[in-house]
């Protein structure tokens, strides 16, 4: 007993109580400040559920599609495991996406907080990367020819391009070694998530949250516990509903079906999209039907979120107190959406031609940004 009181005071006293305790909370945070804990929570579940996927998984060209199905038939509460896991990725990015937009809305990209935010945008890759490799495990059609197309992609690069294509694929075209490789980075680059995480909230916590207002000097602050717990617990009961309403009754709906027929490496799909939340980015890269150009612009449209700060100099840091440019966050979220959509469209008019304006857009608000944004 003696014992156990010692220990919890260590771990609430300690390094990571101040982190989830006693950490001084800005009093104003609304129920966007949750998005944190809950991108964090959903990637103990992705982890949890990924381990236990891989114990009945055999990455093999041969067994894999055939594996997912005995998972979901044979293996006790394997049909949960794999939807769970499945539509965790589509969650997890919902919420990041949202977190994003969070930090974007309020400026939270500025001063002090500059390395979180470059910490954040270097988690955003590393989900990006891991959730595409994970869409190949199944070896479906879409995996198939989702990983041919994006991989195909680094081909664009002068001189070293076809090296490296070849590097990622272990020989001369998607095949057993790919699905090897992903598998193998698949399992481990969640971890290196999870380690970038924590370095993350380290970094929130070197200089404390930001906060609807934007300024920090006059807002009183509390323990995080239990006020923020309770707020957290309360939005993590909603994503509960809303994740559960997925897995069990829409399980399917953010997939692709044709990735419920075994890759055919001679059976092209007539179209072929990756899942929905790379769909914006893929609309920017097939916006320009030149190859490098688009694979830059795409490129691009992710860098360039680490020169905010460059970008938006402006001493107010929400959009709040900004009516001009909470117009244009607003007319931002729709031009996602819309390039959302157009990702999914066929590369022909007018869909191409549309992509292009929009994809253009996307870039003119960074540039918004930088004009006198205190209207
Ligand atoms: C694995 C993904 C991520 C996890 C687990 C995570 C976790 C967290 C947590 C727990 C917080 C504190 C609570 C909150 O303010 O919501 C936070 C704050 C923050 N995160 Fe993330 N985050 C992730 C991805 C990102 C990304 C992709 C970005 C931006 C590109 C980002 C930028 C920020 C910023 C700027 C803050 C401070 C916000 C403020 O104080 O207003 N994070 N994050």
């Amino acid at each position: 007993m003696k014992l156990n009181k010692k220990i919890l005071n260590t771990l609430l006293g300690g390094t990571l109580g101040n982190h989830i305790w006693l950490y001084p909370t800005p009093i104003n945070l609304t129920y966007f400040w949750s998005f944190g804990s809950l991108a964090g929570l959903i990637l103990i579940s992705q982890i949890v559920t990924g381990i236990l996927l891989a114990m009945h998984y055999t990455a093999n060209i041969h067994n894999s599609f055939s594996d997912l199905e005995h998972i979901m038939r044979d293996v006790v509460g394997g049909y949960g495991l794999r939807y769970i896991h499945a539509n965790g990725a589509s969650m997890f990015f919902i919420i990041v996406y949202t977190h994003m937009a969070r930090g974007l809305y309020y400026g939270s990209y500025n001063e002090p907080r500059y390395i979180l935010w470059v910490s954040g945008v270097i988690l955003f890759l590393l989900m990006m990367a891991t959730a595409f490799m994970g869409y190949v495990l199944p070896w479906g059609q879409m995996s198939f020819w989702g990983a041919t197309v994006i991989t195909n992609l680094f081909s664009a690069i002068p001189e070293v391009g076809n090296s490296i294509v070849q590097l990622l694929w272990g020989g001369f075209s998607v095949d057993n070694p790919t699905l090897n490789r992903f598998f193998s980075l698949h399992f481990t680059l969640p971890f290196l998530i999870a380690g970038v995480a924590g370095l993350h909230l380290v970094l929130l916590h070197e200089f404390g949250s930001n906060n609807p207002l934007g300024i920090n000097t006059i807002i009183e602050k509390i323990s995080f516990f239990t006020y923020f717990w309770i707020k957290d617990f309360y939005s993590l009961l909603l994503l509960i509903l809303l994740f559960g309403m997925f897995v069990v009754n829409l399980p399917n709906t953010l997939g692709h079906p044709d990735n419920y027929i075994e890759a055919q490496p001679l059976v092209t799909p007539t179209h072929i999209v990756p899942e929905w939340y790379f769909l914006p980015f893929y609309a920017i890269l097939r916006a320009i039907p030149d190859k490098l150009s688009g694979v830059i612009s795409m490129f691009w449209s992710i860098v360039i979120l680490l020169f905010l700060p460059w970008f938006d100099s402006s001493p107010i840091r929400s959009n709040f107190f900004k009516p001009f440019m909470l117009y244009c966050f607003i007319f931002f979220v729709l031009i996602m959406l819309t390039l959302g959509w157009l990702g999914q469209e066929e590369v022909d008019y007018p869909f191409l031609q549309f992509s292009t304006i929009i994809s253009f857009l996307y870039f003119v608000y960074f540039k918004v940004l930088t004009l006198d944004n205190l209207i």
